[in-house]
């Protein structure tokens, strides 16, 4: 686990506490009662303002620019180390920890560096409330949490926030997966569209379910024999199950429906690297959205309510 305090990507303050919320709700204990082997890497506190190389126009309208473009390379450079060898049997799982989702410019691109150079096709599941899939062109906010997904799929305005030494090796748009979202801004909805991007709304659950769903997208990735991402943004789910986020969306993710993504998701065996991102400790309540992350966390890496057994397992 790397803990990375960013949390100028969002409007609202606090996500840097993200990590040390999600030790003190158990992170640690929880993962080595599941018989894993757990290494905790400390939290990224800071990183040095960069020239981001970006057309005056464009920057205007990204909300601490200098700052993310120094944090993205910076996480970057870190994501990048931990997987080495992404994805081969037996590789540690790299877990990043924020802040806001802006982190994830950082620790995918740095996994899919590290996938490019490994010769493995690399795939996002996106859980979310938000498709994060804005550019300057059509963000409302500035906000650069809501651009990540686009900076990821090789948007060329955004692609200077790294720089010519760490080559962006962009996910394919159709690896790019979104589940749970429910608050789409115009500009972003038309590019979603007109990119071909997998976007599994609310309403798509509501009517067919998560495991209808996630059976077809997993069964296309074992297919594909992808390195599956897992990026879980807290806001996907229901403001009253985890209402520690800055971003909050009605008519999320039940607690039952996020935890059947995370439990298939483990079942199926793909997800070589995560992210959980938007727990804000400041906006919680007691401290309950903490202990719900490391719960979701406990469910993608093995937690069953009744042994499985291998046999008996769907993916296995
Ligand atoms: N779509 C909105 C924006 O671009 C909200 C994005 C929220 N993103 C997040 N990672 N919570 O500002
Ligand atoms: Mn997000
Ligand atoms: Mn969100």
């Amino acid at each position: 686990m790397l803990g990375i305090g960013l949390e100028l990507g969002a409007s609202t303050r606090g996500a840097l506490m993200g990590p040390d919320a999600l030790r003190t709700a158990g992170i640690a204990p929880m993962l080595a009662n599941l018989g894993h082997r757990f290494a905790d890497r400390g939290t990224l506190r800071e990183a040095e303002p960069v020239r981001v190389d970006m057309a005056p126009e464009w920057a205007a309208r990204c909300n601490h620019l200098a700052e993310i473009g120094g944090w993205t390379r910076a996480i970057h450079d870190r994501a990048h180390a931990m997987s080495k060898g992404a994805g081969g049997p037996g590789a540690p799982v790299p877990l990043f920890v924020g802040g806001d989702h802006a982190i994830s410019m950082g620790t995918i691109s740095g996994v899919a560096r590290a996938c490019a150079e490994a010769g493995r096709e690399i795939a996002v599941l996106w859980v979310d409330a938000h498709p994060d899939y804005n550019t300057p062109e059509t963000t409302p906010s500035g906000n650069m949490h809501g651009m990540s997904l686009a900076f990821l799929a090789g948007d060329p305005i955004l692609a200077p926030l790294l720089d010519g030494s760490r080559p962006l090796a962009p996910v394919a748009r159709e690896n790019i997966h979104v589940i749970g979202a429910r608050s789409i801004d115009p500009g972003e909805r038309a590019r979603l569209r007109a990119h071909g991007i997998d976007c599994v709304d609310m309403r798509h659950i509501d009517e067919r379910g998560v495991c209808a769903l996630m059976e077809e997208r997993i069964a296309r990735w074992k297919e594909r024999g992808v390195h599956l991402h897992l990026s879980l943004d807290l806001d996907s789910l229901d403001p009253s199950v985890a209402p520690g986020t800055g971003t909050q969306v009605p008519g999320g993710a039940t607690y039952r429906e996020a935890h059947l993504i995370m439990e298939m998701l483990s079942d199926s065996g793909l997800v070589g690297s995560m992210d959980l991102v938007e727990l804000n400790p400041f906006l919680d309540e007691r401290g309950r959205s903490a202990v719900v992350a490391v719960e979701l966390i406990a469910s993608v890496f093995g937690r069953t309510v009744l042994d499985r057994l291998p046999d008996a397992r769907r993916f296995a």
